[in-house]
Formats: structure tokens, sequence, C-alpha cells
């Protein structure tokens, strides 16, 4: 049994008590710090660096060298996944993920099939272990994937995208080949993150960065039933250590009860909702992971400290609350803000988790 020293997002996860509200934020190793920039650099490009076990760790330590963070997190990307498959993961300087090979032809999506983690993504599992190694069990670390609708978006349109033009042609016209990739998703995505626990990682979370941009009706169809299916087929615990689950769906404020219904302990939810009324919404099914707008860390640091007091009296007294962005750190970011913003909720915090 390996319990961080430091278990309070853990316990929080849980929704057990703790002295005070556990913040990391997402993106928290990334552009905004000059040191991950020096060492993207030495990797040569971000690709080389999520495929340098040595690296990733080193990056995935720095932000906790500079911010006494509660957890650290796996440094790769979702979008290892569908490069497993096959269609060729690349990065244009300044212009986000591309595929080589996005999914166009009936053949492709037929021809799909589930990659062995242990296989083809070994270079992020020695990364889990060597990450773990490096922690120390100071913080536990967290795994990730994306859910299997948001990583078909990129397979699919083969790059980012505003309106999803190509995945809505396939959900409206062809719904049967786009559950054909979901299927293959939800199973690559479940056994990759049983691979990442059993390489170390002590929580996961899933990334359901595009969910909120379907209708109710298809978010019900396309997405939630295979987020279900992820966590479904994840061990509960792991060297006598229950491995909590969060899942996001950026833009899920609508569906919190549905969200909060699927299996997962930790709901993640974005700076739209009330994390007051979200919470009334949940009841004691979930914790909930949130919801600062990454905007405040634009402002000054009295802004920032007044914004995560707003925050922390919205989500109120007790347990059961993880302190993150509503969404990932920007690369403009001041570093200092992040200083300040960790500092306030460790302190502020406080106040509302006495007995
Ligand atoms: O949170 C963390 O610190 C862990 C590492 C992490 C990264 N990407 C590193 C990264 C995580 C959890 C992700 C998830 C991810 N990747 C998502 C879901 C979360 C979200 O942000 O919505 C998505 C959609 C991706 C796909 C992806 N990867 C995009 C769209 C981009 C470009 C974004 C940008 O800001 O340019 C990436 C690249 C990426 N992933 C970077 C980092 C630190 C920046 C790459 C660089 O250094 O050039």
């Amino acid at each position: 049994m390996t319990r961080p020293k430091n278990d309070t997002l853990l316990r929080a996860l849980r929704r057990e008590a703790t002295p005070y509200t556990p913040i990391w934020i997402m993106r928290q190793a990334g552009r905004y710090l000059p040191e991950y920039n020096q060492t993207r650099a030495r990797a040569g490009d971000f690709l080389a660096l999520c495929r340098n076990p040595e690296l990733a760790t080193e990056v995935t330590l720095q932000p906790l060298a500079r911010f006494p963070l509660d957890a650290a997190i796996l440094f790769s990307d979702i979008l290892t996944v569908p490069d497993a498959m096959g269609l060729g993961l690349y990065f244009e300087e300044g212009e986000g993920p591309r595929f080589e090979r996005p999914l166009r032809e009936e053949w492709e999506v037929r021809d799909l099939t589930v990659p062995d983690p242990y296989d083809r993504l070994r270079y992020v599992l020695d990364a889990c272990a060597q990450i773990r190694r490096a922690l120390n069990n100071d913080v536990p670390l967290i795994g990730f994937a994306g859910s299997p609708f948001t990583l078909a978006c990129y397979m699919i349109e083969g790059r980012g995208s505003q309106d999803f033009i190509q995945t809505k042609r396939m959900l409206y016209s062809r719904p049967d080949l786009l559950h054909r990739i979901l299927d293959v998703n939800a199973q690559a995505v479940s056994a990759y993150l049983e691979a990442q626990i059993q390489s170390g990682v002590q929580a996961v979370m899933l990334f359901d960065t595009w969910g909120g941009a379907l209708s109710h009706a298809a978010f019900h169809e396309f997405s939630l039933p295979y987020l279900r299916a992820v966590l479904a087929r994840l061990p509960r615990s792991y060297d006598g250590q229950i491995v909590p689950q969060t899942v996001f769906t950026k833009g899920g404020g609508v569906w919190l009860e549905t969200l909060a219904d699927i299996g997962a302990d930790c709901v993640g939810v974005d700076w739209t909702v009330d994390l007051g009324a979200a919470r009334a919404r949940v009841g004691n099914k979930v914790a909930l992971q949130g919801n600062l707008d990454p905007g405040v860390l634009f402002a000054t640091p009295e802004v920032v400290r007044n914004e995560a007091a707003k925050v922390l009296a919205a989500y109120g007294a007790g347990g059961g609350h993880v302190f993150n962005l509503g969404h990932g750190v920007s690369q403009l970011t001041p570093p200092d803000n992040v200083s300040v913003l960790v500092d306030a909720v460790h302190e502020l915090s406080r106040q509302y988790h006495q007995e």
C-alpha cells in the first residue's frame, strides 16, 4: 500500500474530510512555464517530449517545484491513442494537432483496431512508472485519456475544429460508422487507462472536451454511454487503494445530474456553472472539480484571490471539492498568478473544512 503523504486530492475525490481544498491545474505543465519551453526545446518538439519518459518526468515535476500543488498529472496527450491506432499524429508549430491519415473511408473505420498499450503506448507507461518513482509518494499522480467521442472528433476531422462538420455529417448520416469508432475508442481508452493504473497512476480523468458540442439527444447517444463503458471497465482499486475516477465534459453543465450518475467519483465542471448550484444538483453522489475561469489569471493578484474566494464560497463547507480551472491554463498566463491562486485556495479554504 502506497498512500501519498499528501492525500488530500484522493480524499476529496472520495468526498472525505480534508483540512483544506486540494488544487491542481489542467495543463499545469505547459508553455506558460519558461522551464517547460526549455525542456521542450531540448526534446525537439512536443511529441518528442511526450515520447521521452525521462523528459516527460522532468516537465511533470516542474509545476510542483514552483507551486505547492496537491497532485501531479502525467505529461502526455489524449491524441497518443489514435496515433497508436496508426492515424499519424503530428503538430504543426502554432497550429495544434493534426492527423496524417484521418478516417475518411468506410473501410478505414471497419479496419480500426484496439492498440495494445503495452506495445504501442509503452513510452507513456514508462513515463507513469518513472514519474511515480520521482514523486517519492509526496502527492498522487493523475492519469488521463480522451473520451471516446472527443477522440473521434479529431480522428474524423484530422485536426481541431470549430464546428465539427465532418463528425456531425457522419453522426447524422452514418451513425453506425460513428458507433463503430466509439466502440473501438472505448475499448482502447479503457485498456490504456488500466495500463496506466498498473504503471502507477493513482486517479484517472476522462477529458470529454467536445461532448458539449452535441445536441441533448446526441450527447446521450454518442458520448455518455461510452464514458460510462470506459469507467465500468476500469479496476476500482489497485495496490489496495481505490483509484478515483473523474469525468469532465466541457460545456456539460446542462447534463450534470446525468454525468453524476455514470459511476464516476467526481465530475469536472467549467466556469459557466455556479458551483453551489451544481453541488445542489448532484447531491452527495459525486465530488466536483473546478471551476475558475482561466481568464481570471490575467488580472491582478488581488482579483485572482477574490475570484478564488468566490469559487470556494460557492461550493461552501465540507469535503468533495477539488479546486481547478474550468479548462486548461493559457500559455500566456503569468506564472506568479498561479502561485497566488494556489496559496489563496490553500489559505482561504480552511474555513470551509472545520468539523
Ligand atoms: O494537464 C496537463 O498538464 C497534462 C498534459 C495534457 C496535455 N494535453 C499536454 C499538452 C493533457 C491532459 C492534455 C489533454 C488534451 N490534449 C485535451 C483535452 C483537454 C483540453 O484541453 O480540452 C485535448 C483536446 C488535447 C489535444 C491537444 N493537444 C490540443 C488541442 C493541443 C494544442 C493546444 C494548444 O494549446 O496549442 C495539444 C498540445 C498540448 N498538449 C500541449 C500540452 C502542454 C501544448 C503543446 C506544446 O508544448 O506545443
